[in-house]
């Protein structure tokens, strides 16, 4: 038998209509769309809260030295959990920077330019209760928070907090370093005791120093009063010292 092509695709038409109203697959099952109110549950809604204690899959953080900068007794650890090496620090010294330098200054010492600007002044990180804490309340403080200061637990992700932990320590050794610590190539490029420093020393800035900020004066328009309105150097915070 030959059928015309138009009546061929009028008759798939038809069977297939007929075919959807007689199915009964899982198409038809009683179930429930996401987000859709329930009258079976006490509390009207469709959704069941999962299980005290659910963990959603590959957010098990089991490892509470390195998430948590703790050890099992809850106590702040002593070592690094991971390996710290020159590109950890690299790493660190890139994203403290970013993420720390604003307040706490280039090289730790608490004068970053929010802090000239009015904002609470941290503790450098080079007095002796902070050369002496442990790792982990470093860890935890980028992590929790501490006083004034908010957490950057969304901005800096776990590894990231111990690279910046790692440079910390570092920029605390370098603070009290010797000059015999040194590599005997570094040592020439810094100025004896007493003497001028030569050009080209004097083109290679070692860290910033206070008087590096004095050029930033505070737009005239700041009305006097605010802190930070009188140009260089912060006023002194008028938020309680944290006990
Ligand atoms: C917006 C400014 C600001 C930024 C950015 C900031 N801090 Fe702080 N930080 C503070 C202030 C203010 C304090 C002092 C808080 C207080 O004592 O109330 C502080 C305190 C600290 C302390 C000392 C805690 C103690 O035991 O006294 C550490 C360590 C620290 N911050 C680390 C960091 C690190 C690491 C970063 C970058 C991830 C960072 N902070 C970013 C403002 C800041």
């Amino acid at each position: 038998m030959k059928i015309s092509p138009i009546a061929a695709s009028a008759l798939a038409v038809l069977s297939f209509a007929a075919l959807g109203c007689s199915r009964l697959d899982m198409q038809d099952q009683p179930k429930y769309r996401p987000q859709r109110p329930s009258q079976f549950f006490a509390d009207g809604r469709s959704e069941r809260q999962p299980v005290e204690g659910t963990i959603a899959r590959g957010t098990l953080d089991e490892d509470t030295a390195f998430y948590q900068g703790k050890d099992a007794a809850g106590k702040d650890i002593e070592a690094f959990p991971i390996a710290v090496d020159k590109k950890v620090i690299e790493r660190g010294q890139q994203r403290y920077d970013i993420y720390c330098a604003p307040c706490h200054g280039r090289i730790g010492n608490g004068l970053g330019m929010i802090v000239r600007r009015g904002f609470k002044q941290p503790p450098s990180y080079h007095i002796d209760r902070l050369r002496q804490a442990p790792v982990g309340h470093f860890y935890d403080v980028i992590t929790n928070g501490y006083g004034a200061m908010l957490n950057y637990s969304a901005q800096v992700e776990p590894r990231d907090r111990w690279a910046i932990v790692a440079y910390i320590r570092a920029l605390q050794y370098a603070e009290n370093a010797n000059i015999n610590d040194l590599p005997q190539e570094a040592r020439s490029r810094i100025p004896a005791a007493g003497t001028a420093p030569s050009k080209a020393q004097q083109s290679e800035p070692i860290a910033p120093n206070d008087t590096d900020f004095s050029n930033f004066p505070a737009v005239p328009a700041t009305p006097s009063g605010v802190p930070g309105a009188a140009g260089a150097g912060a006023a002194p915070s008028n938020q309680p010292e944290r006990k």
